[in-house]
């Protein structure tokens, strides 16, 4: 048996990657009408249904008619669930359950025994909280059905109705159990209503932060994930090429795909030279051929030094004509780099142009066309100051479209905050990768938007490391 019982919400178990962990108490909580009950017939219909898990239903109102009757409606007959042993539904006082369940061997365990129960629903603990009015009974309350219920590694969802005050009793009920599943009826542009579902804890077991959106179909409840979730299994394949970065190549499915055109949205706050410097130096370590464009922050020397500390030496892969520099501004270049760097601060737009086609994308494609692998770096920020928006967005194209067909990738690094609404959604459309990383608060964040295959990540946090690559994502 796994060691999650599926919910028999489809979306759910996507969310906490398998489902329900066995033997743990979860407590559903949500204002009236949001869908507790439903979501608790739900989760033991499927069990017994698909799972061949029997499942007790205990309702605190005195006629379970209406139940049967509201679940009907689903598809779910619930009769004759119970004729087949499968099913149990129990209609008792809250004061009755109670001593049941603190008599050893009582009623409730026979009957747990008697149908070999995995699962259980209340309906609702919130009857304990009027019954008893003291903090301190309640916690027992739910500490006794707590235990009880993992003695027979029930797996258990304890339906709460959430009061809007943050009151003590609530607070501690979430210490107390193993899981908090919030459900949320808003108001969607006034005239409709929005469901959501957010997991706000739960014991042991990872899950996708954040609020889902849900719809109470003809067949129960149906919930969507937030975001499409990212495979963990990579599927290696020669045409992704490797970050340099764990988490990140998993992200991407094995690494950026060749050919692609990727861009890195970041802003001067974030420290983004690691994460460029590790992309970029695995590429040569695998003999690529690279062609740069530093930044107007960075120069060669600062990228000879930077390089350093992924082992390249960038000065001997110049000489060896295994990377070239396209420089756009003013400054020294260092010894043993002049073969190597295609001057362009004095060149017109219309000079550079013609430079570009006549004498590198030549080289280029002649590389290709001998087996090589080409792999183009460019700092769009500074080539938006120094060519204009105009320039970059008609040659962005013409090159990204060109670099498809050749199998060359085009990595480019983008501030698409210092450059225009339009620019930037011009961009994210051209290119078919989106990665961005930006700073909030005192911590950076590590974020796809955009791949290939149409996945996207959650923000991952960006944290220093002490050896290469010097950054990982957490
Ligand atoms: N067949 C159906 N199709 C679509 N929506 C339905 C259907 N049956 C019920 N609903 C919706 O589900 C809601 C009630 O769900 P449910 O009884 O599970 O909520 P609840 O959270 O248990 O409410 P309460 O706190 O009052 O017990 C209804 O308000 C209705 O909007
Ligand atoms: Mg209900």
């Amino acid at each position: 048996m796994s060691n999650a019982a599926t919910s028999g919400v489809n979306g759910i178990d996507k969310i906490l990657y398998g489902g329900l962990p066995r033997g743990s108490s979860i407590i559903v909580e949500g204002s009236p009408g949001t869908g507790k009950t439903t979501l608790g017939v739900q989760f033991l219909y499927h069990g017994a249904v698909e799972c061949g898990e029997p499942g007790i239903y205990i309702t605190f109102e005195e006629f379970p008619q209406q139940i049967y009757q509201d679940m009907r409606a689903f598809g779910w007959d619930l009769r004759e669930l119970e004729k087949r042993n499968l099913l149990r539904v129990v209609s008792i006082k809250p004061d009755l359950l109670l001593k049941q369940m603190k008599t050893p061997d009582g009623l409730f365990e026979q009957m747990i025994r008697e149908i070999d129960c995995q699962r259980i629903v209340v309906d609702s603990i919130s009857l304990f909280q009027y019954m008893n009015k003291n903090p301190e009974e309640i916690r027992e309350v739910l500490y006794i059905l707590k235990n009880i219920f993992r003695k027979h590694n029930l797996t258990a969802l304890l339906i709460s109705e959430h009061r809007k005050s943050i009151d003590d009793q609530i607070s501690f009920e979430h210490y107390v159990v193993d899981g908090v599943i919030h459900l949320s009826l808003e108001e969607q542009m006034t005239k409709y209503r929005k469901r959501t579902l957010e997991i706000t804890k739960m014991r042991g077991r990872k899950f996708v932060e954040g609020e889902h959106i849900y719809r109470i179909t003809e067949r129960g409840i149906h919930l969507i994930p937030a975001l499409s979730i990212v495979d963990d299994a990579i599927v290696a394949s020669p045409n992704q090429m490797t970050t340099g970065i764990d988490r990140l190549d998993k992200l991407l499915s094995g690494g950026i795909p060749k050919g692609s055109s990727i861009i890195l949205d970041t802003n001067s706050k974030a420290n983004y030279s690691f994460l460029v410097a590790s992309i970029v130096s695995e590429r040569i370590k695998q003999g690529d051929r690279v062609l740069a464009m530093p930044s107007s922050l960075n120069g060669i020397a600062d990228t000879q030094r930077l390089y350093r500390l992924f082992d390249v030496d960038l000065e001997q892969i110049c000489r060896q004509k295994g990377m070239y520099f396209i420089e756009h501004m003013d400054r020294e270049i260092p010894p043993g780099f002049e073969e190597a760097v295609l001057d362009a601060k004095n060149l017109s737009n219309e000079q550079y142009l013609s430079y570009l086609k006549e004498k590198v994308l030549p080289v280029i494609q002649e590389g290709v066309e001998n087996g090589e692998n080409w792999f183009l770096y460019y700092d769009l920020n500074t080539k938006f100051s120094v060519r204009g928006a105009d320039f970059v967005r008609r040659f962005f194209a013409e090159e990204t479209a060109w670099a498809r067909s050749a199998g060359v990738t085009v990595f480019a690094l983008c501030n698409f905050a210092e450059i225009t609404g339009e620019s930037a959604s011009y961009l994210e459309r051209t290119s078919n990768c989106i990665m961005r990383t930006w700073v909030d608060g005192n911590y950076q964040y590590l974020q796809i938007t955009k791949s290939p295959s149409g996945k996207v990540s959650e923000p991952y946090l960006v944290e220093l490391i002490p050896e290469k690559p010097y950054i990982q994502l957490v």
